[in-house]
């Protein structure tokens, strides 16, 4: 029996480099499934040389049951591990395949109101603008005072403000960086000061106790009204595309003389008339004006020798028209489902 159990264990090892060749070649788990039946089900390879242990001799028995016991946990350990790196798809936690492709993070992104805005400032910044900021809680001097609004002055009425103090304002607008910038700077200027603005309005689709707006100011020897248009059509052209017009009303505001409101025609319609410019092809965007010499004076600039002009802009309008959006809240109520749209 000797030479036959040589036989049998040599032919126990060609069975294991066979079955390791098989398994290497496993492309998925029912490979692997039909491999183990191959070799581990009942009627497989290697349960058929258990048959055998009730054949030889007593004294045989161990040794020969050792080398099978040996064979079959190889093939069982190496089943279950080459199955469990295809289970990994399916949940198990045991495996970790480094080259699975990695699971991305959930990035922000920008707010609406922070893309309309830094598209603003580039288009005046490659006009050669210099983007200037100021504090959102002023004095009632920058907010009011120094652009030619006096204590009991009626165009108080129109800016709703909400009092801190008697003296401290959060500011009704961002006119007050005009001041702010000729008190810091000399002539010739040219800037754009974006940011955030508060007024007492009641919420509803147009109305906001927050908003935000951009102001304009270039101050220099011989600015004219022109000057001011020429920007302004521009800037138009840039943010909506050149076949855009633009027109100027004549209205009123303390710190400009003479002072205007300045349409854009409505880009839905090309000027027509529809819904979004409510028939009349004109959108109105905010005011301008050339900057009334009494503001001059508070900040010590040359009245003779210097002009300038200024305007506003309402950074949620732009938005709103640029969007379509037809309701000021959804820039405030934070809904990702919003949000996640820009
Ligand atoms: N500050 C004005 C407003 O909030 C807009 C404006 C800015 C008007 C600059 C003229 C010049 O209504």
């Amino acid at each position: 029996m000797d030479q036959k159990l040589d036989d049998v264990i040599q032919q126990l090892n060609e069975i294991r480099t066979k079955f390791q060749n098989e398994i290497k070649d496993c492309a998925n788990a029912d490979d692997v499934e039909s491999l183990r039946i191959k070799y581990l089900s009942k009627k497989g390879i290697i349960s058929g040389y258990f048959a055998l242990l009730g054949k030889v001799s007593p004294k045989e028995r161990p040794l020969l049951g050792k080398e099978l016991n040996s064979l079959r946990s190889f093939a069982q350990e190496n089943i279950s591990e080459k199955s469990e790196s295809f289970n990994i798809s399916k949940g198990s936690k045991s495996f970790f395949d480094t080259s699975l492709p990695g699971i991305n993070p959930v990035l922000g992104r920008r707010h609406p109101l922070r893309v309309v805005e830094d598209e603003i400032k580039e288009i005046f910044k490659s006009m050669g603008f210099d983007v200037e900021r100021g504090p959102e809680l002023e004095t009632d001097y920058y907010n009011f005072e120094a652009l030619n609004i006096p204590a009991n002055h009626p165009a108080r009425d129109s800016h709703d403000t909400f009092y801190i103090s008697d003296n401290l304002v959060l500011r009704t607008h961002t006119s007050p960086v005009q001041v702010r910038t000729m008190e810091n700077y000399k002539p010739p200027i040219r800037i754009i000061a974006p940011g955030r603005c508060f007024r007492k309005d009641t919420i509803d689709a147009t109305h906001y106790p927050t908003f935000h707006q951009v102001e304009g100011l270039c101050v220099d020897e011989g600015i004219t009204f022109a000057d001011l248009k020429g920007v302004i059509l521009a800037f138009a052209r840039k943010l909506l595309g050149e076949d855009v017009k633009i027109r100027f009303r004549p209205s009123f505001f303390p710190f400009t003389e003479p002072s205007a409101e300045y349409d854009f025609s409505c880009f839905k319609c090309g000027g027509k008339g529809c819904r979004v410019c409510k028939g009349s092809g004109w959108i109105e965007i905010s005011g301008a004006g050339m900057v009334n010499p009494a503001v001059f004076k508070y900040v010590d600039y040359d009245t003779d020798k210097y002009t300038g002009y200024a305007f506003g802009m309402g950074i949620e309008r732009i938005a709103m028209l640029k969007y379509q959006i037809d309701d000021i809240r959804v820039f405030y109520e934070n809904d990702l489902r919003f949000l996640q749209q820009f």
